[in-house]
């Protein structure tokens, strides 16, 4: 039974820990940077996580982080599942449901993700402000869990706009260069054909990548608040001198955004 496992987990993690979060993080590809302004009392390593899997990519260290942050309790995970990995949806967002159960109702989630909009610069911070899901399932599918959320949950306002607004006031004031826009999330492992890129363009999307969808997904179906920061590390229509997208490029770019991400996300957590 997955709400067993669910509770299995949390109990070891309060027990581990003592923590009652009321804000969970998730750290994309190369922006584990956050992690050094948390103030850390745990470091938890997936294996160690009855439930968990390891995360196999490089890049994502694959631990669990209590700790403080803007004088706040947060757990945030340093690396997380990806469908590509071959894991089911059920394990790639097991760690949203288990932050749940800790007492997390604010979700800050962030990817790296490539750039469609033709306005976006390599290094831009996105605030997502909707999505559109291309995997080939919703996570979901199969028979509700009533005790976590309702069968049919209401999508109208994914990213809370509360938190938006802050977040834009927040980046005006520290003179942060923003662009806000819709994340259209796919299943990789591959990077996007030509074609394909211009395929989501069309479709209304501004930055495209291979997570975030499904957690958010479970995160809403279980009454959690969400906010969502997209690195563009690359553009969808590079020019001719660009080299093609490389998982190294990836890395590099988000490492080297990510510290405006962090003051982004510390600001809005101390204004909570
Ligand atoms: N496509 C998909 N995922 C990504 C990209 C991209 O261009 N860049 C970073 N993650």
């Amino acid at each position: 039974m997955m709400m067993d496992k669910l509770k299995e987990t949390a109990a070891f993690l309060k027990e581990k820990t003592g923590f009652n979060p009321a804000i969970g993080i998730v750290l994309g590809s190369g922006l584990g940077g956050l992690v050094d302004e948390i103030d850390i009392k745990h470091r938890l390593p997936y294996k160690e996580i009855p439930n968990f899997l390891a995360s196999t990519v490089e890049g994502h260290a694959g631990q669990l982080i209590f700790g403080e942050l803007s004088g706040k309790q947060v757990m945030a995970m340093q690396g997380r599942f990806h469908y590509y990995e071959g894991y089911p949806m059920e394990k790639v967002t097991f760690p949203i449901r288990v932050m749940r159960l800790m007492g997390v109702h604010t979700l800050f989630v962030s990817n790296a993700a490539g750039g469609l909009n033709p306005a976006f610069e390599v290094g831009d911070l996105m605030i997502i402000r909707d999505h559109i899901n291309m995997f080939p399932e919703n996570p979901l599918r199969g028979p509700n869990i009533d005790e976590l959320g309702t069968r049919f949950p209401e999508m109208s306002e994914t990213y809370c706009r509360e938190l938006i607004g802050k977040a834009k006031q927040i980046a005006i004031k520290n003179k942060i260069k923003f662009q806000s826009g819709v994340y259209i999330g796919s299943p990789g492992p591959t990077l996007e054909t030509p074609a394909e890129y211009k395929m989501f363009r069309i479709l209304g999307a501004d930055s495209t990548g291979m997570s975030t969808v499904p957690e958010v997904i479970v995160a809403r179906h279980a009454g959690m608040r969400v906010f969502g920061i997209s690195v563009i590390t690359n553009l969808s229509e590079p020019s001719e001198m660009d080299k093609p997208t490389t998982h190294e490029e990836v890395q590099n770019v988000a490492g080297a955004a990510a510290s405006k991400m962090t003051q982004l996300f510390k600001e809005l957590i101390r204004e909570m």
